[in-house]
């Protein structure tokens, strides 16, 4: 989550505990273990879309409708996506 190559939400969200923040152009993620449940939450990570269609939050675990993607693959596994969400929960 703190990893440039990797998740980088810390370029947009306050990490709760986490010092590194980088801007605000999302919200802090304080409480959203509270705010959303599990399905929410990695419906948030994997694809924001499907909740706020002109979601700013870009996908984690699709490329669909993306374009000069490369290579040509989600940015999280289905795996990394689960360990993000289990940690998102923690945030209540
Ligand atoms: C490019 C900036 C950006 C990055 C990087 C980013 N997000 Fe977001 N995120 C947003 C924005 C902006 C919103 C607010 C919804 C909107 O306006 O689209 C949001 C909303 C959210 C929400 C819902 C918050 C709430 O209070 O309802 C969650 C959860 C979330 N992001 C998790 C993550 C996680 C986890 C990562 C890293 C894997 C991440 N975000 C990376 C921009 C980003």
């Amino acid at each position: 989550m703190t990893n440039p190559q990797k998740g980088n939400c810390i370029a947009c969200h306050d990490l709760p505990g986490i010092p590194g923040q980088t801007s605000n152009f999302g919200p802090s993620l304080k409480g959203v273990g509270a705010k959303w449940n599990r399905e929410d939450l990695v419906r948030w990570v994997t694809d924001a879309r499907v909740l706020k269609p002109d979601t700013l939050m870009p996908p984690y675990g699709t490329h669909q409708a993306l374009v000069k993607v490369n290579p040509a693959r989600a940015v999280l596994s289905a795996e990394q996506i689960k360990e993000v969400v289990d940690t998102l929960q923690t945030w209540r």
